[in-house]
C-alpha cells in the first residue's frame, strides 16, 4: 500500500479494508478514447475509425440490429485497425486495393479476444475486410455476424474512397464504381 493510502485507511478507520473504489469508466469512453489515440498516429488515419463507427452504427440501426448488436458493431468499428503495428502499414491499408489486408485483423481480433466483453467485437474485427462472397472463408459465422462485419467491411472501405477535401455528393458516381 502506498504511504498515502495508509494515512487515508488509518483516517478512515477502515483498517483492513479497501479505501479506494475501483473507478466506473464508461466502456464506450474507452473505446472512443482508445480509437482516438490510434488515429491520432498520422494525419492520413486522423477520425478514419470514428467515421467508419458512425457510418457502420447508422447501417446496423437501419437494418435493425438489436441494441446489443449495434454496441458491438460501434465497438468493433471504432477498433477495427487495431491490430495494425506501424504507421507505414496504416498507411497502406488506407489504400482501397490491398492484397495481404488479413494480418490486422487476425491481430486486431486476437488483441480484443482478450477481453470478453468485447468478444463478438473480435469476431467482427476478424471478418471486417472479409468480402460477402468469399466462399467457404464464412463457414461457421453466425449470419448476423457476417452482416455486421460487412456492414464494417462496406463503411471501411467507403471512407477510403472518398475525397475529404471535396464535396461528397460529386463522389458518388465515382465512389459506387470502386465499391
Ligand atoms: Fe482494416
Ligand atoms: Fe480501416
Amino acid at each position: 500500500m502506498l504511504a498515502g493510502a495508509k494515512s487515508a485507511a488509518k483516517l478512515g478507520g477502515q483498517k483492513g479494508k479497501r479505501m479506494f473504489r475501483d473507478p466506473t469508466v464508461m466502456l464506450h469512453n474507452v473505446v472512443l478514447s482508445l480509437s482516438d489515440s490510434f488515429d491520432l498516429v498520422h494525419p492520413v488515419v486522423a477520425d478514419h475509425q470514428q467515421r467508419v463507427a458512425y457510418t457502420a452504427l447508422r447501417m446496423a440501426q437501419t437494418f435493425g440490429f438489436d441494441l446489443d448488436l449495434q454496441a458491438d458493431v460501434m465497438y468493433a468499428a471504432a477498433l477495427h485497425d487495431i491490430g495494425i503495428l506501424s504507421v507505414a502499414d496504416k498507411m497502406c491499408v488506407l489504400e482501397f486495393d490491398v492484397s495481404d489486408i488479413g494480418r490486422h485483423a487476425e491481430i486486431g481480433s486476437t488483441f480484443l479476444q482478450g477481453f470478453p466483453v468485447f468478444a463478438r467485437a473480435a469476431e467482427l474485427v476478424q471478418h471486417h475486410h472479409r468480402r460477402w462472397d468469399d466462399e467457404p472463408g464464412w463457414e461457421g459465422v453466425d449470419p448476423r455476424t457476417r452482416l455486421a462485419a460487412n456492414i464494417i467491411c462496406l463503411a471501411d472501405r467507403l471512407d477510403v474512397s472518398t475525397d475529404k477535401d471535396a464535396g461528397i455528393l460529386s463522389q458518388v458516381t465515382s465512389v459506387k464504381k470502386k465499391l
